[in-house]
């Protein structure tokens, strides 16, 4: 039975990254992101002047699922963690810009369907620039980006990974939500 991967980092980091689950890497160091999607995600970082410590980094569900699929949770126990994500999120000193890698992060900071034809795509929202409101009624900044794992099958898409984290490097550098017009 696989344990919980806690999340990692400070309560008082101004960024924030979701992911879906952990896999082999992630279950087995029980650190969430130190595979190879989080090693991808670490070599962008650096090109933007970023760094892992500069990430409370979270997953939606914290415990590796059958076959690395999420689709094998049960529905239920799924909309379960996302309320304890959103909990989590709450608990953050003061977060700036939350970053949600791949469909499940999206779906569930969002707050849409988890699964269904009319949930939304993170093909069609990542990089644009959104707003979420927390718990506590604060708005945070959010940026939806490709899963780094999508990448290690789909070369091609790395591109578009790194004009998010481009701009999510920009964006790290204030607070508020400034949309384009
Ligand atoms: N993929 C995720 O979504 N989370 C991890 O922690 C590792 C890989």
């Amino acid at each position: 039975m696989p344990g919980i991967v806690p999340d990692e980092g400070s309560k008082g980091a101004k960024l924030v990254l979701i992911g879906e689950a952990p896999g082999e890497w992630e279950d087995r160091y029980c650190r969430p992101f130190v595979g190879p999607s989080g090693q991808r995600w670490e070599s962008w970082l650096g090109r933007f002047g970023l760094a892992r410590s500069d990430f409370y980094i979270a997953n939606v569900w914290q415990q590796r699922p059958h076959l690395n699929r999420i689709e094998t949770v049960n529905r239920e126990a799924l909309l379960e963690a996302v309320d304890d994500l959103h909990e989590r999120l709450a608990a953050l000193t003061d977060p700036w810009l939350i970053v949600p890698t791949g469909n499940t992060a999206l779906r569930a900071l969002m707050g849409r369907a988890l699964w269904g034809k009319d949930s939304p795509k993170i093909t069609d929202w990542r990089g644009s620039i959104l707003g979420y409101e927390d718990r506590k009624g604060r708005v945070v900044k959010v940026i939806p980006t490709l899963h780094p794992a999508f990448t290690l099958r789909e070369p091609g898409a790395e591109r578009a990974c790194l004009h998010d984290w481009k701009r999510v490097a920009k964006d790290s550098r204030f607070r508020e939500l400034r949309l384009p017009h």
